[in-house]
C-alpha cells in the first residue's frame, strides 16, 4: 500500500527519497512522486514504477528538503495527476498522504464552494488546500497542520512541506504508521523502517494523534492538543541486506529458503529442556493469570488467520483450552462479546494491518486482554497489545507470506506448550513437543532439498484452470494456506475444503480437469484421508498427495513425502511444499511473483 519518505539535512534530497521509495516498492503501489524544496517546489509524479520516476527526475532537481510517495489507488485511477505529492493552488504547501480521508467529499465540496480548483480526484488533495488556508493564519507549520487536521475524519500518515519554511518537514499520524529516522545532522521520516535502514537504525515511532517537526538538527513531537511529548529512540535490528534478494531470483524464494533459520530464530532462547516448557517473557503474564483464561480467541487476516487456525488446534490439543480463530476483518464489525475469561491473540506479520489493529483497539476499549504474535518490532499492533511473542523472522518483503506463516505457527506451538504445562500437559508430552520443535529447522532443510521435484509438479499442474486443496482437522488450515498461496501469486483458481466435506457438495467439481492437492499426514485420520484419495481418483481427478508415508504415495498420481514430526507440529512442515508449489507455478506462468496484481504487502486501509 502507499508509502511515504521524507528527508531534511545537508544532502541532496532526491536520491535519498528515490532510494527510500524503491525500498517501499514491495508494499505494492501504482504510481510515485517526489517534491523537493528550493526557492519553491520542484515536483515529479508518474504512473508506474519508481524507476520511471527516477527517469523523470532531471539532474537539476536540487534541494535538501523533500518528501516522496508511492500510491496505491483508492480514490481515483492510477495516473500522473492522482499521484502524490499534492500541492495547494498557490503551490505553497505540498502533502503526501497514506490512509483514507472519510469526509473528503464533504471537505472538497466546501473548498470548491470557496473557489478552490482541484487538480486530482484523490481524497488526499483536500489536505494541501486545508493546510494552505491554516498556514496563513498561524505562526508555525506544525500549528497549521494540527488546525487543518481538526476538520479531517479518517486515517492518515502525512508529510507536509511549506515552501516558505524551507528547513522543516511536519509529519503526523492517525491510524497509518509514521516512523522518524535520526541521522547525523539530518532527519528522515517514512511509513516503514525499510525506507530508513540504509541511513540510520535510530528510530522513533509516532503514536496515533501525534505530530512531529523535523529539522536537520533534530525533531520535536507533539500530542494532538499541542503539548510536546518525550520520545525515546529505539535501535532497529534490521539490516539493509534484509531488503535485498540475496542472489535469489525472487524475494519469495529467498524467504521460503530462509525458513530453517527463521524458525530457529523464533525458537531461540525459548525452549527449556529441563522442565520441558517454553519461556515467553514478553507475555507479561504470571502462571496464575495464565491459568485464569477459559477460552482463547485468535484474530488475524488472510494467511495470518490461517496460521491462527493452526494455533487454535495446537492450544486445544496441548492445553485443552477451547480456542478458535476468526478473520479480524469480520470480528471487528460484528460487535463481539468481549469476555473477561478469554485471552485474545492478534496475529500480524506487518503489525500494521488495519482490520487487525482496529479489532485490537475495539477489544481493548471493551477491557479485553489482548496479546500479539507479531513480526515487525515496534509496529502499531505490537505497541497496542498488552504483551506477546515477536517472531524474529526478519523483514518479509514478498507480498505472499511464507516465513512469517511458519514462524507464527511455531510461536503458537510455544504458546500452547506454555499454556499446556501450566495446565495438564505432562512433562513427557512437554518433552515430546520441545524435542519436536527443536527438530523443525533441520526437517525444513530436508523439504527444501526437494525443490526441483516440486518445481516439476508445479509445471505439470500450472496449466490447470482450477485446483482443489483438501485436508482433515490439522490438515485443513494447511490446505487453506496452500490454496491461498497458489491463488495469490499464480492467479490459478484454488479452493480449500475439509476433506470430510467433499461429499457434501464440492465432489461435483472433481473430474479430469480439476486436480486435487491432498494433505495426508500420518495421524489418526490417515485411513479416512486415504479413502478420500480413492474417491477423488474414482471420479477421474488427479491427486498430488503431501504426506508422510512412501507406501501411501502409490494411492496418488503424484506425491511429496515430508519428514514426520509430532502430529501436533506436522502442519508446520506440510506447509513448506505448498509454498514451493505456488512459487514454481507462478514462475512457470511468468507472474509478478513478489508483487502479485491488486495486492499490497501491508493492508493499511479497511
Ligand atoms: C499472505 O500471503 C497475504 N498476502 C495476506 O493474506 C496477509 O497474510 C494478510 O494481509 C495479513 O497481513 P499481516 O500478517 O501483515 O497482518
Amino acid at each position: 500500500m502507499c508509502g511515504i519518505v521524507a528527508y531534511v539535512g545537508p544532502k541532496d534530497a532526491a536520491p535519498i527519497l528515490l532510494e527510500g521509495l524503491q525500498r517501499l516498492e514491495y508494499r505494492g503501489y501504482d504510481s510515485a512522486g517526489v517534491v523537493v524544496s528550493n526557492k519553491g517546489f520542484k515536483v515529479r509524479k508518474v504512473k508506474g514504477r519508481v524507476a520511471d520516476l527516477a527517469q523523470a527526475v532531471p539532474a537539476r532537481f536540487k534541494g535538501t528538503l523533500g518528501i516522496g510517495h508511492t500510491r496505491w489507488a483508492t480514490h481515483g485511477v492510477p495516473s500522473d495527476v492522482n499521484a502524490h505529492p499534492h500541492l495547494s493552488a498557490d503551490e505553497r504547501v505540498a502533502v503526501v498522504h497514506n490512509g483514507i480521508i472519510e469526509n473528503a467529499t464533504e471537505l472538497r465540496a466546501k473548498l470548491e464552494a470557496d473557489g478552490v480548483v482541484f487538480a486530482s480526484e484523490t481524497d488526499s488533495e483536500v489536505l494541501s488546500h486545508l493546510i494552505a488556508r491554516t498556514v496563513e493564519e498561524t505562526s508555525s507549520l506544525e500549528e497549521a497542520v494540527r488546525k487543518a487536521l481538526k476538520s479531517v475524519v479518517g486515517t492518515y500518515g502525512i508529510a507536509v512541506l511549506d515552501s516558505e519554511r524551507p528547513g522543516e518537514v511536519v509529519v503526523a499520524r492517525n491510524g497509518s504508521p509514521i516512523v522518524l529516522g535520526i541521522g547525523e545532522k539530518e532527519m528522515f521520516a517514512a511509513s516503514d523502517v525499510a525506507a530508513l535502514v540504509r541511513y540510520t537504525r535510530q528510530v522513533v515511532h509516532l503514536e496515533d494523534g501525534e505530530l512531529a517537526v523535523l529539522k536537520a538538527d533534530g525533531f520535536h513531537t507533539f500530542a494532538s492538543g499541542g503539548l510536546e511529548t518525550a520520545k525515546e529512540p529505539l535501535t532497529v535490528d534490521v539490516e539493509a541486506g534484509h531488503y535485498d534478494t540475496g542472489g535469489f531470483e525472487h524475494y519469495l524464494l529467498k524467504e521460503i529458503s530462509e525458513q530453517p533459520e527463521t524458525v530457529a530464530r523464533t525458537l531461540r532462547g525459548r525452549l527449556d529442556e529441563r522442565f520441558h516448557i517454553a519461556h515467553l517473557g514478553g507475555l507479561n503474564m504470571d502462571a496464575r493469570e495464565t491459568r485464569s483464561f477459559r477460552r482463547v480467541k485468535i484474530i488475524g487476516c488472510g494467511s495470518a488467520y490461517y496460521s491462527g487456525q493452526i494455533g487454535a488446534q495446537l492450544i486445544e490439543e496441548l492445553a485443552r483450552i477451547p480456542a478458535d480463530a476468526e478473520p479480524a476483518s469480520e470480528f471487528r464489525y460484528r460487535n463481539p462479546v468481549v469476555d473477561p475469561d478469554t485471552l485474545y491473540v492478534a496475529i500480524s506479520q506487518s503489525g500494521e494491518t488495519y482490520d487487525t489493529l482496529a479489532a485490537v483497539q475495539e477489544l481493548k476499549r471493551k477491557g479485553g486482554r489482548v496479546i500479539g504474535i507479531v513480526n515487525a518490532v515496534g509496529s502499531a499492533i505490537a505497541r497496542e497489545v498488552d504483551g506477546g511473542i515477536y517472531l524474529h523472522a526478519g523483514p518479509e518483503v514478498s507480498v505472499a507470506s511464507t516465513k512469517a506463516f511458519t514462524s507464527t505457527a511455531v510461536a503458537f506451538a510455544l504458546l500452547a506448550l506454555h499454556f499446556g504445562r501450566v495446565h495438564d500437559l505432562s512433562p513427557a508430552d512437554g518433552r515430546r513437543i520441545v524435542d519436536g520443535l527443536a527438530k523443525l529447522p533441520d526437517q525444513i532443510e530436508e523439504i527444501l532439498k526437494q525443490g526441483d521435484r516440486i518445481r516439476d509438479f508445479a509445471r505439470k499442474y500450472a496449466g490447470r484452470p482450477s485446483i482443489m486443496f483438501v485436508g482433515r482437522v490439522r490438515g485443513y488450515p494447511v490446505a487453506r494456506e496452500g490454496a491461498q498461496k497458489l491463488k495469490e501469486i499464480s492467479y490459478i483458481h484454488a479452493e480449500a475444503y475439509p476433506a470430510s466435506e467433499l461429499k457434501h457438495g464440492p465432489l461435483a467439481l472433481i473430474g479430469p480437469e480439476m486436480p486435487t492437492v491432498a494433505i495426508v499426514p500420518d495421524d489418526e485420520l490417515l485411513d479416512k484421508n486415504l479413502t478420500t484419495l480413492g474417491e477423488i481418483r474414482a471420479r477421474g481427478g488427479n491427486v498430488l498427495m503431501i504426506g508422510h508415508r512412501e507406501p501411501d504415495a502409490k494411492l496418488a498420481d503424484d506425491a511429496i513425502v515430508v519428514p514426520k514430526n509430532e502430529i501436533e507440529l506436522d502442519p508446520i512442515l506440510l506447509t513448506i511444499p505448498l509454498q514451493l508449489l505456488a512459487y514454481h507455478a507462478a514462475v512457470a506462468l511468468e507472474r509478478d511473483v513478489d508483487k502479485p496484481r491488486n495486492l499490497a504487502k501491508s493492508v493499511t486501509v479497511e
